[in-house]
């Protein structure tokens, strides 16, 4: 049964479950083939380069599926400094990189002061870079401040947008709600805004995947992260079963088909759950690959789940064997900031005017 994508975006709950029920037991391969078409309309056969800087697996939450939560005692933690973080933007732009993702748990010690700090001085020193932040939920007031210095986008995943599936993940400090404000905070600000969840996690039903793509439909972010949920051995889900990568790739293709100039990063998890779950994230609909710039010493320290793929080799090296895999893949490796293609030229004056 082929079937038409036209009406997704107007879809209720219920179509949109047996739309990923009909996938989950048949061949997906029309709907990966019309999601690449899709990407292929707005952004051709370009996939964009990010430098992903994990700077501190410090966090003051207690997610339960995610390794760096705060009572893991056996997490080794680290920070850098804004000096080595600066280190890592410099040796990230000269391998060609015009993206910096500044990633982290939620850490104190890094005050408004001193990441604004940072983002002015990366600013400065790579003009033609965007800086994208992906630091968790904070008020508006810090947003502001971050935009201000010359922040671009933020990543701030919503997880799963049900309340009473948030609550099976998460502690009774955190809440749904707040996590909603502040990306409709972050869209308000100005900044390019990049949501997301896992597939597979512990007790997802195929009507929460339904309300996550409800949710991104509301919220018409530019980016879209998705990985499979995979286990971590210090959770209390260590013993859940990974998320399925034939799922995670319907998924990623239905918000292909729904945000149709959305980038979409073929995540670490997903390569992590597939040896070549990244290159067919790429064939489903996904046009970003985010790299990892930090430092090799503190890699593997920074585990949101068990086995994360590239954590023993240089940035130098995976971009290499990246750049090789996305060419062999007949996708075009691309450096440029690769911003979301309805907003580039208004980007341009919006910014000019105010720096
Ligand atoms: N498996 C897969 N993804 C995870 N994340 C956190 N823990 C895990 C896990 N165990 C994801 C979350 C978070 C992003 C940075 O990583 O969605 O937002
Ligand atoms: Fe990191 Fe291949 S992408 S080693």
């Amino acid at each position: 049964m082929a079937k038409n994508f036209e009406g997704i975006s107007s879809m209720s709950r219920q179509e949109l479950c047996e739309l990923i029920d009909y996938y989950k037991n048949n061949d997906p391969t029309e709907l990966f083939a019309a999601a690449d078409a899709v990407r292929q309309q707005y952004y051709g056969k370009k996939v964009y380069f990010r430098g992903l800087i994990e700077f501190s697996n410090y966090c003051k939450n207690g997610c339960y599926y995610c390794g760096i939560r705060n009572g893991n005692k056996n997490a080794v933690r680290y920070r850098l400094s804004p000096q080595e973080i600066l280190e890592c933007c410099e040796k990230g732009h000269k391998l060609g990189f015009r993206t910096f993702v500044l990633q982290s748990g939620e850490d104190l010690y890094y005050t408004d002061d001193i990441m604004c700090k940072i983002i002015t001085e990366i600013k400065s020193r790579f003009p033609d870079s965007a800086v994208t932040l992906s630091i968790g939920e904070k008020s508006k007031e810090t947003y502001e401040r971050y935009f201000e210095a010359g922040a671009d986008r933020y990543l701030l995943r919503h997880e799963t947008a049900l309340d009473d599936h948030y609550a099976k993940l998460h502690p009774k400090n955190l809440s749904l709600e707040n996590r909603k404000q502040c990306l409709f905070n972050l869209k308000e600000i100005g900044f390019q805004v990049g949501a997301g969840f896992m597939v597979g996690s512990p007790y997802q039903t195929t009507e929460n995947l339904a309300a996550d793509l409800e949710f991104l439909r509301e919220l018409q972010p530019h980016m879209v992260g998705i990985g499979p949920f995979i286990p971590h051995k210090d959770t209390i889900f260590a013993h859940e079963k990974a998320g399925s990568v034939k799922l995670t790739l319907i998924m990623l293709a239905l918000v292909r088909l729904m945000l149709p100039q959305a980038l979409i990063p073929a995540t670490t998890a997903l390569g992590t759950a597939d040896p070549l779950g990244r290159e067919k994230g790429l064939k489903a609909g996904a046009n970003v690959v985010m790299p990892n710039l930090s430092p090799v010493e503190h890699r593997s320290d920074y585990a949101l789940y068990d086995n994360k793929i590239c954590t023993g080799e240089e940035a130098a090296e995976c971009l290499a064997c990246l750049s090789r895999r996305i060419a062999s893949a007949g996708y075009e490796p691309d450096f440029s900031r690769g911003d979301h293609c309805s907003i580039k030229f208004e980007y341009c004056f919006s910014r000019t005017g105010t720096n």
